[in-house]
């Protein structure tokens, strides 16, 4: 089996609320990253089924038939309601433990769902499918875990798999409050019942941000504590749409799907093949 290594958790800033998190768990914090084995059952403890980039998506999709490539699946939140409504998935991630996570949840759903997934471990910025697909979607603004030379190989990737009218649909995030806070911190209900912390620590026109994911409440002993960090490249709006032309993506539709002076502005692109 190939191995695919896993980026390295990245400390927040020295100054942050979430260094100092850090620091109040000494060494029962165990720090990781978002998608490996100690953060993606965090992670997926907080995935919805039901938000307005999922109902975008399905929206989104009801122009097209036929089978959907969801790079950067993750444990399947764009995957499983897309199989939900009969589409035939391909859901490829480079985790695997983001995977092992899909698989349990195809594990619960009935079988002429789960026959329709093909489930594919592999790096969306350097994939061959051997295959061809009327849409290929890239959710959760996750093009911004690759850098430019990844992102060069994510559209040459992403053309070498559509069909000759097929659409490729991602999402980018940006700023959208001109004067709010560099840090923010959100007190987030998962599935299972327990509280979390999210940090983010984005000061505004920063090339990045950094999230960190942890228990609010975590057991008054010694117990280990996971402490999910990462850093996220941003890449504005118009900086990508010169990107996905100069790689021969056309944007053909642009819908912001936040609100007006929230934090997070996320914006939908459809992208065809320039003719
Ligand atoms: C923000 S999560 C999104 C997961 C899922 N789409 C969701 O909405 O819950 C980002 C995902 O990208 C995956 N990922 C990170 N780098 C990747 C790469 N180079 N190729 C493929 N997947 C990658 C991570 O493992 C993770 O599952």
């Amino acid at each position: 089996m190939t191995t695919i290594a896993q980026p390295t958790p990245t400390l927040p800033a020295p100054q942050t609320l979430a260094a100092r998190r850090i620091a109040e768990l000494g060494p029962r914090a165990r720090l990781c990253g978002l998608y490996d084995a100690l953060g993606a059952p965090l992670y997926q403890d907080l995935t919805t089924y039901d938000d307005y980039e999922t109902r975008a998506v399905l929206a989104g999709i009801r122009s097209t038939r036929g089978p959907v490539l969801d790079l950067a699946a993750g444990a399947g939140r764009f995957s499983l309601p897309l199989l939900a409504v009969g589409r035939e998935v391909t859901a490829l991630d480079l985790s695997a433990d983001m995977l092992a996570l899909l698989r349990t949840e195809l594990e619960k759903v009935p079988a002429r769902m789960r026959e329709r997934c093909t489930v594919v471990q592999a790096d969306m910025s350097a994939f061959d499918l051997g295959r061809r697909f009327p849409y290929v979607l890239l959710g959760t603004t996750s093009l911004s875990l690759l850098d430019a030379d990844g992102r060069a190989g994510l559209y040459r990737s992403v053309l070498d798999h559509l069909t000759d009218d097929g659409k490729f649909l991602l999402t980018v995030m940006e700023r959208g409050d001109a004067d709010g806070p560099d840090e923010t911190v959100e007190r987030l209900t998962g599935l299972g019942g327990t509280v979390y912390e999210f940090h983010e620590h984005w000061p505004a026109g920063a090339a990045g941000r950094t999230v960190t994911l942890l228990p609010a409440d975590p057991p008054a002993d010694d117990s280990p504590v996971p402490v999910c960090t990462d850093h996220v490249a941003v890449v504005d709006l118009s900086r990508l749409e010169a990107e996905l032309s100069a790689a021969g993506l056309t944007v053909v539709s642009r819908q912001i799907l936040t609100q007006p002076g929230e934090r997070h502005r996320v914006t939908l692109l459809t992208t065809e093949a320039s003719r």
